[in-house]
């Protein structure tokens, strides 16, 4: 049997990690500023990480949510310290498109709406919701189209308030990154999702904080709304939840309540999930990863705004983007098989920075020290 194609793929392969270096096949040594895709919070195969799923695989990996599972109750307690969000209420799932499917149902059940706001160059995944939600007509099928969704302009509080003025008693929800990711590094300024909090506010609508990709610590701040000063009523999570293992979810305010069968799964919340996500947010704390991606990070952000050929240099903590010129089109190329650094990007000229949380300031001057050769030697 062969793969779906559906990848387009480097020829590379890793077959071991650490912190924030993998090595390939060829033994050959790549520092990750890319995360996996934001996803390495702590550091590939941190030790107590690994020790965490080791000792529970020893236990018991998987049992379905119709028993108790204290070890979901121990998750949410940290969560919840760590997160500053001690009231509110936590449901595991898997995923990050799964994360919001369930955050804009919540929404659409609690008020009985069924109209959702997103905005220009959003990505919220690929299931049926939160598909449609995303700004991106390529990737939606002829099943996902739906009249739900009103698309604003992105930063754009006079849109907002409009629409509210037009539909407000038709909106379920308002779902935002608080720095969108795969639509380029960019930045919510803080009076729009101030807006968004007061006009939810006002016409009884429920604010979503899309922070499967700037939440977690990332932006310097455990979600990336928290510069704003704003609360959500529902923070959805995945990828650096578990450090690689998969795991999502939301965090859902007091005043939304639960009704048994509402909301379920098979998978999330598991034990094995659980304890990798445990074992996240301990070294987190331990290691204060949170403060530290805010340093290395803006060391990174004033590294890169001294280099005049790249501009638009942007974002906040580890979350970083920046515009490439068109004589520089193979950079990430070039990075990546010159010069062993794996980044990320965003179409059609932004290279994306999101590595670990606990990149160290010798690997974040390396990359930089890197990139500049990879500028000088291949304007092509
Ligand atoms: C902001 C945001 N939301 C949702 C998703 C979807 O997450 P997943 O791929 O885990 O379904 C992503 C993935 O890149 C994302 O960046």
């Amino acid at each position: 049997m062969k793969l779906f194609d559906v990848y387009p793929i480097n020829d590379i392969n890793i077959t071991h990690a650490k912190g924030s270096k993998v090595w390939d096949d060829q033994q050959r040594q790549y520092l990750d500023l890319y995360g996996g895709h934001a996803v390495i919070s702590i550091g590939h195969t941190h030790p107590h990480w690994v020790h965490r799923i080791e000792e529970q695989l020893k236990k018991i990996a998987f049992y379905s949510n119709s028993i108790k599972i204290p070890i979901q109750e121990e998750l949410a307690q940290k969560l919840g310290e760590i997160s500053g969000k001690k009231d509110y209420q936590l449901f595991l799932c898997n995923s990050g498109a799964e994360a919001n499917e369930n955050a804009l149902k919540l929404a659409s059940f609690h008020t009985g709406r069924k109209k959702i706001i997103a905005f220009s160059k959003s990505f919220h995944g690929r299931t049926s919701l939160a598909v449609a939600a995303t700004d991106n007509p390529s990737i939606l099928a002829p099943v996902n189209q739906t009249d739900n969704i009103i698309f604003l302009p992105f930063n754009d509080s006079s849109a907002l308030e409009e629409t509210f003025k037009k539909n407000g008693n038709e909106i379920a929800a308002v779902i935002v990154e608080g720095i969108q990711g795969v639509g380029g590094i960019n930045v919510a300024e803080n009076s729009f999702l101030l807006s968004i909090r007061k006009n939810c506010d006002q016409y009884g609508a429920v604010y979503i904080a899309d922070s499967v990709q700037c939440g977690y610590g990332r932006s310097g701040k455990f979600f990336s709304h928290d510069y704003a000063g704003v609360t959500a009523d529902i923070y959805t999570m995945a990828k650096g939840m578990g450090n690689g293992f998969p795991i999502g979810g939301i965090i859902i305010a007091p005043h939304l309540k639960p009704k048994h069968g509402m909301l379920g799964t098979t998978f999330g919340g598991n034990h094995l999930a659980c304890a990798a996500a445990l074992a996240v947010l301990e070294v987190i704390e331990k290691e204060n990863l949170i403060q530290h991606a805010e340093q290395v990070g803006e060391y990174l952000s004033a590294s890169l705004k001294s280099i005049s050929s790249l501009t638009g240099v942007r974002g906040r903590g580890l979350m970083i983007g920046f515009d490439v010129p068109d004589h520089l089109k193979n950079l990430k190329k070039n990075l990546l098989f010159k010069h062993k650094i794996f980044t990320g990007e965003a179409k059609p000229n932004v290279i994306r920075l999101l590595p670990s949380l606990a990149l160290t300031m010798e690997d974040a001057s390396y990359f930089i020290q890197q990139l500049k050769l990879a500028i000088e030697q291949y304007q092509d």
